[in-house]
C-alpha cells in the first residue's frame, strides 16, 4: 500500500504509530500533526513531513489516523471535516463510539481501534471495528497498517469498553506485576538487574508459550507444578493472596469506567 498516512496528535500512541510504521519500511508519504512541532522534530530526519496544519495533513493524504485525547476528538472532527469526507479515519481514542464521529461528520468512514502501548515494540493487541461504509478494500488497508504495529483482530464495538480495559490498560497492570517479581527477587536476595530480567523475560516468556503452543493457561500452569516441590509453595500463596479475584475486579473497573465516559457523548447503545 502507498497511500498517504496523516497522523493527527503524534504524542506516545500517534509516535509510536508513526515510528512503526518508518521500521516496517512503509513507502507511502507519513504526514504528523502537533500542536508544538519542536515535540517531533526528530521525525523529520527520518524523511516525515510535520506541520499543525490538520486539514492540509487530511486533504494531502489518503488514511487518517487521530491520535488526540477523547475530548480532543469532536473539535479535531469539525476542524478536518470539509478534507475528510469519502475518506477513511482510523482512531485510537478510548471511550469514542463510532455513532459520535459518524454524527460529526457523515460522510466519511470510521476504525474504531484499541491499541496497547506495545506499539513501541509492534507488539501491540489491537481491537478494530468499523462503521458501515467501510468497505472490504478499505478493510484490507486497516489490517496492513495495524500490522506492522503488532496483531489485530476485528471486534464488535460492544467489546470495545472490555477491551479497553483488558489490553489498552494491560501494560500497565503487566508492568506492576513484573515490579512486585522484581521486588520479590530483591527479597529472596537476587541482584536488581537479574530480578529484573528474570521477571520481565518469564512473562514474555510464558505469554509467548500461550500463544504459540495454543495450550491452556491452567496447562502450563500444571506442567511447572511439580507435586509437592516449590511451585507449588508460591502458587498456595497467590491464591491466598487472591490474585485472580483482584485481576477480575480490576479489569471489571476499568470496564464500567470506560462506559460511564462513554455516555458524555450523548451514546448509550452501540
Ligand atoms: N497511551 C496509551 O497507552 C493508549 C492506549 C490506547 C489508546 N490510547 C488513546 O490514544 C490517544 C492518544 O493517547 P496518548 O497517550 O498518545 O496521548 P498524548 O501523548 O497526549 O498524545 C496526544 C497528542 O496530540 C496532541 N494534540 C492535541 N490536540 C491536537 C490538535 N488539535 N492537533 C494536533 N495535535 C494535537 C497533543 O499535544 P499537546 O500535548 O500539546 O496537547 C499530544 O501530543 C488517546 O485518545 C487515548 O485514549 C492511548
Amino acid at each position: 500500500m502507498k497511500d498517504g498516512i496523516a497522523v493527527i496528535g503524534t504524542g506516545v500512541i500517534g509516535g509510536a504509530i508513526v515510528n512503526s510504521l518508518m521500521k516496517s519500511g512503509y513507502d507511502g508519504k507519513i504526514i504528523a500533526t502537533e500542536i508544538d512541532l519542536e515535540k517531533i522534530r526528530g521525525l523529520e530526519k527520518l524523511g516525515v513531513t510535520i506541520t499543525r496544519d490538520n486539514k492540509k495533513a487530511v486533504k494531502d493524504s489518503e488514511v487518517i489516523f487521530l491520535c488526540v485525547k477523547p475530548n480532543s476528538v469532536e473539535n479535531v472532527l469539525k476542524e478536518i471535516s470539509s478534507e475528510l469526507e469519502g475518506k477513511m479515519l482510523i482512531y485510537t481514542a478510548a471511550t469514542v463510539p463510532l455513532k459520535f464521529c459518524k454524527r460529526i461528520v457523515p460522510k466519511a468512514k470510521f476504525v474504531r481501534t484499541m491499541p496497547n502501548i506495545a506499539i513501541l515494540v509492534q507488539e501491540s493487541f489491537t481491537a478494530y471495528c468499523c462503521d458501515d461504509s467501510v468497505t472490504q478494500g478499505d478493510k484490507e488497508k486497516v489490517k496492513e497498517i495495524l500490522g506492522v504495529m503488532g496483531i489485530h483482530m476485528e471486534v464488535k464495538e460492544r467489546y470495545m469498553d472490555g477491551i479497553t480495559a483488558l489490553s489498552g490498560s494491560g501494560p500497565g497492570y503487566i508492568s506492576v506485576i513484573i515490579e512486585a517479581l522484581m521486588y520479590a527477587g530483591l527479597k529472596v536476595g537476587l541482584p536488581r538487574d537479574l530480578s529484573l530480567y528474570s521477571s520481565a523475560q518469564s512473562v514474555l516468556g510464558t505469554a509467548k508459550l500461550v500463544l504459540d503452543s495454543g495450550k491452556h493457561a491452567a496447562e502450563i500452569r500444571d506442567m511447572v507444578t511439580t507435586p509437592g516441590g516449590t511451585t507449588i509453595e508460591a502458587i498456595y500463596e497467590l491464591e491466598g493472596g487472591q490474585i485472580r479475584q483482584a485481576l477480575m475486579r480490576a479489569v471489571e473497573a476499568a470496564t464500567k469506567k470506560s462506559a460511564k465516559i462513554r455516555k458524555q457523548w450523548g451514546i448509550n447503545e452501540l
